[in-house]
C-alpha cells in the first residue's frame, strides 16, 4: 500500500490559501484527499480552491476569522459531520507582532494568543472528538523557530508558538491509545511572498539573516509542505508528540564568532 495516498481522506488547512499552507493544500490534494481550506480572505482561497481544481484535485473553502476561537472550533465539528468523517488537520495560520517590550500592547499579545494558540486548542479540540469517531487521525501544528531559540522583539509571537508546542504534545499522549497522532513542524525562515516582501524592503538585513542559516538558504513553502504532509501521513504512523525543525540547520547551530 502506498503510505502517501490519501484518497478519500478529509483535510482541515488553516492559513492554507498563501505561504505553506498553500503549498500543503496543493500537496494533500495531489495525494488524493479532500481539503478543506480555511483563511479570512476569499479571493486568494478562491485563487487556490480554482488552482487544486484545475490540477485535478478536490478542495472548498470558507472564509473565517481565527482570532474568533470558538467559531474555529465549531466550523471543525461542521465540516467533520457534513463529510462524516475528519482525517487530518493542520493548523498553520498565524498572528505576528513584532515591537520591542515596551511598545508592544496587551491587544497585541493576546491577538498573536488567539491565533497561535487559543485557535489551535478549539481546532485540535473538535478534531480530536470527530476523529475518535473515525478511528483515528492526524494533526500537524505549525509553530517557529522563535518558540525555541529566543528573538528579540516577537515575545507575544515566540510565546504563543511556545504555548503550541507544549500542548501539542500534551494532545498527542491524551489521544495516543486513539490512533491519533499530535505533531508540530518548527520552521525556520521560509521563502514566502511576505518574506520576499520585507527581503526587498531590508536587503542588507535579509542577506545576513540568510547567511546566519547554516545550508545558507531560506526554505521553500514545497519543503515545508512535504514535512507537513509526511508527518500527516501512515509514512510517519509511529511518530507522535514531536515538534520537528524545518530550518537549514538554523536551530541546531552553536554560534560561535570567528
Ligand atoms: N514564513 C516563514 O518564514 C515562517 C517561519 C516560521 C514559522 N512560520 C509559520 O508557518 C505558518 C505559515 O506561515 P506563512 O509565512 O506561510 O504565512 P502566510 O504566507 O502569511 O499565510 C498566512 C495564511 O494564514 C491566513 N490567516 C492569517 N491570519 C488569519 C486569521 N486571523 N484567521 C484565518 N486565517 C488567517 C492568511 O489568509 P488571510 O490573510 O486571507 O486570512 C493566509 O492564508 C505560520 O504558522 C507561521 O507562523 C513561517
Amino acid at each position: 500500500m502506498n503510505q502517501q495516498d490519501m484518497t478519500d481522506r478529509v483535510a482541515i488547512v488553516t492559513g492554507g490559501s498563501d505561504g505553506i499552507g498553500r503549498a500543503t493544500s496543493e500537496m494533500l490534494a495531489s495525494r488524493g484527499a479532500h481539503v478543506v481550506i480555511l483563511a479570512r480572505g476569499m479571493e486568494k482561497l478562491e485563487a487556490t480552491r480554482d488552482a487544486i481544481k484545475a490540477a485535478g484535485g478536490s478542495a472548498e473553502i470558507h472564509s473565517v476569522d481565527l482570532t474568533d476561537a470558538e467559531a474555529y472550533g465549531a466550523l471543525v465539528e461542521t465540516i467533520a459531520s457534513d463529510h462524516g468523517r475528519l482525517d487530518m488537520l493542520v493548523n498553520n495560520a498565524m498572528s505576528v507582532h513584532y515591537g520591542p517590550l515596551d511598545h508592544l500592547k496587551m491587544e497585541h499579545w493576546r491577538k498573536d494568543f488567539a491565533v497561535n494558540a487559543d485557535a489551535v486548542f478549539a481546532g485540535t479540540r473538535s478534531a480530536i472528538i470527530a476523529m475518535r469517531k473515525c478511528g483515528g487521525g492526524s494533526i500537524v501544528n505549525v509553530s517557529s523557530t522563535t518558540a525555541i531559540r529566543a528573538a528579540p522583539f516577537m515575545s507575544s509571537y515566540s510565546a504563543s508558538k511556545a504555548a503550541m508546542i507544549q500542548f501539542s504534545a500534551v494532545a498527542a499522549m491524551e489521544t495516543a491509545r486513539d490512533n491519533i497522532r499530535v505533531n508540530c513542524v518548527v520552521p525556520g525562515q521560509v521563502q514566502t511572498a511576505a518574506n520576499e516582501d520585507y527581503a526587498s524592503k531590508a536587503p542588507e538585513l535579509a542577506e545576513k539573516t540568510v547567511a546566519a542559516i547554516p545550508m545558507g538558504r531560506g526554505g521553500l513553502p514545497t519543503e515545508l509542505a512535504q514535512s507537513i504532509v509526511f508527518l500527516l501521513s501512515d509514512a510517519s504512523a509511529y511518530i507522535t508528540g514531536v515538534a520537528l525543525p524545518v530550518d537549514g540547520g538554523k536551530s541546531a547551530q552553536l554560534y560561535l564568532p570567528s
